[in-house]
């Protein structure tokens, strides 16, 4: 996708001609707060500034005509047709969400939709949610109907859950809703009580990927849940209150050490450490304490690699090279891992020796070139966010 966040939109806006609605959907960093999401726990993700836009117009029958201007590929389903299933490729995110809005009650109308992204592909930045977030603003405007952010998140995740496949859990579709500009989103993923946690101003977010995605994430992803669900069984035989590893503290997970496998009790550990760890960076960040920041993103990253173990030597490659520069105030993998990216809070002025310094050395060191990003902390998703 080339050109300015408006020429895309509007460029958009023409092709999909006279009477759309047109929507805007970020993709997001973490911050911290890795793989506690789905065990109820505590995130503090950014939303970026490359976004998903999503135009829609009124279609006379049922169908949905999906057109990816990136990919140049027309997919068409029918609404109206309840058995129509998955078809394993980009088409399922806007299909799929459809399918929730209609199933929750929403006169979801057949359209023709288009879709743009700036958001990086398969990078870890949340391309997917960026996806569902827009459709799903598109499609409400389009039927008239309002809702809740947080009901169309747990709309998003149910679409990724139940038609895509994936086993994704809230804070992205959270974090492309809500998140504010120049802030991180403090996300309670039990409750869906959020606030935002303003970021120093001379802070960028910079996001390196490793141009690295092993084929295991999707196993890995639903093994790790299977390993903390796992935890919460013995911990619950325990003490029946805790329903959740949020519920946890270190003490009940030392208490039943020796009835787990000792792979579960590393990944609980994880869970439970990282938890405290988004309350004390939301902490840090607001007392502008950068030094206590960067040792909870380095305590985060390690336990990543060594307790819950979703890294691989390019993430940790590039957190060893931007930790030791100058003006970078805290390095760890950020999403899922087993590849994708890195995030750094960075002094703005030291962002372009940053980049020469870790683009050089990581192609030294592996022959990849990296993509850096240098990203703002945006707002969430808007609907006809430019005059028509
Ligand atoms: C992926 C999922 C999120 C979250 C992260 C790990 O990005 O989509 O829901 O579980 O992994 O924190």
């Amino acid at each position: 996708m080339t050109g300015s966040p408006c020429a895309v939109a509007e460029r958009l806006r023409a092709r999909a001609g006279p009477g759309s609605v047109l929507a805007r959907a970020p993709g997001r960093v973490n911050l911290v707060g890795e793989h506690t999401d789905y065990n109820d726990g505590f995130v503090l993700p950014a939303a970026i500034d490359r976004s998903t836009w999503v135009a829609a117009r009124r279609r006379d029958d049922a169908k949905l005509v999906l057109r990816s201007d990136d990919l140049g590929e027309t997919v068409t389903v029918d609404l109206a047709a309840p058995g129509e299933g998955p078809r394993r490729d980009w088409s399922d995110y806007p299909h799929g969400l459809a399918r929730a809005l209609l199933a929750a009650g929403v006169p979801v109308p057949g359209a023709d939709v288009r879709i743009a992204s700036e958001v990086p592909l398969g990078a870890g930045l949340s391309s997917s949610a960026a996806l569902l977030v827009a459709t799903g603003r598109a499609l409400l405007g389009l039927a008239g109907t309002a809702m809740e952010p947080s009901e169309l998140a747990v709309r998003c995740r149910e679409a990724e859950n139940e038609f895509v496949g994936t086993r994704s859990g809230i804070m992205d579709p959270m974090a492309a809703l809500l998140c504010e500009r120049g802030s991180a989103l403090l996300l309670d993923c039990r409750s869906l009580g959020h606030r935002p946690v303003a970021l120093p101003g001379h802070l960028r977010i910079v996001v390196c990927n490793s141009s690295v995605r092993h084929e295991l994430a999707s196993g890995e992803y639903n093994l790790r849940r299977a390993q903390c669900e796992e935890g919460v069984a013995a911990l619950a035989r325990a003490n029946p209150a805790i329903e959740a590893l949020r519920d946890a503290t270190p003490e009940d997970l030392e208490a039943v050490r020796d009835s787990l496998d000792p792979v579960v009790f590393r990944r609980c550990r994880h869970v439970l450490a990282e938890n405290r760890r988004v309350s004390s960076c939301a902490s840090a960040l607001e007392s502008g304490d950068l030094a206590r920041v960067a040792s909870l993103l380095a305590d985060s990253h390690a336990s990543l690699r060594d307790d819950f173990e979703v890294s691989c030597p390019e993430l940790d490659l590039l957190v060893e090279l931007a930790s030791g520069l100058p003006g970078v105030h805290g390095s760890r993998m950020t999403g899922g891992g087993f590849g994708g990216c890195t995030v750094q809070l960075v002094e703005s002025g030291a962002v372009d020796a940053f980049r020469h310094r870790v683009a050089a050395a990581y192609r030294r060191e592996t022959g990849r070139i990296p993509e850096i990003l240098a990203c703002e902390a945006s707002a969430g998703a808007a609907l006809d966010p430019v005059p028509a």
